[in-house]
């Protein structure tokens, strides 16, 4: 088994957020790589990548991310870079999974993610390094994703609603996105 939705995309696409909702909706647990990581280092994010390197956290994500991978009945957020690798990406292919990539612009993130200290990837110049990530990983998410939802300009409602619906369709074998 596997959770019954796992969302991808960038920071600052609203994954963590959505993604309780619909696991409200559905009444099942929500998930979220990065919190698995804090609860089980005891360390913010941005700790682990100042004080171990960003090869310590992606190890540390992958471990994490093969246990969310086996646990059913969730909705599972991933970290932006957390379906990145090839094996990631192979991992969520098989996983059987509904992949739901959160697709959102530039314009529209960087109000959320400007200044957040929280995102150590994005610090210097916030907008041209999620620009940057976007560029390399955009195909990534496009390619490990079994529909795509636009969130520019959408209120949470809505995406959740568009999820749930094409959530429905697939569990009937109709394929709509
Ligand atoms: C990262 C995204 C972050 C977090 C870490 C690295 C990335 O998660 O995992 O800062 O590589 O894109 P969110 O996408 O939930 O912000």
């Amino acid at each position: 088994m596997a959770p019954r939705i796992i969302l991808i995309g960038p920071m600052g696409s609203g994954k963590t957020t959505v993604g309780k909702h619909i696991a409200m909706d559905f009444g099942i647990t929500f998930r979220d790589t990065d919190e698995m990581i804090v609860s089980q280092s005891g360390r913010e994010i941005s700790e682990i990548f100042i004080e171990d390197g960003e090869e310590a956290f992606r190890k540390l994500e992958k471990i994490i991310l093969r246990t969310a991978l086996l646990e059913d009945e969730t909705i599972l957020a991933l970290g932006g870079g957390a379906c990145v690798s090839i094996d990631a990406q192979s991992a969520l292919r098989a996983s059987g999974a509904f992949i739901v990539y959160l697709k959102i612009s530039l314009s529209q993130v960087s109000s959320r993610v400007g200044f957040n200290q929280g995102r150590p990837l994005l610090m210097g110049n916030p907008r041209q390094q999620w620009q940057t990530l976007m560029n390399e990983r955009a195909p990534i998410y496009e390619g490990v994703a079994n529909y795509v939802v636009e969130v520019d300009n959408r209120s949470v409602a809505d995406i959740v609603t568009e999820i749930g619906i094409a959530y429905e369709l697939r569990g009937k074998g109709i394929e709509n996105g």
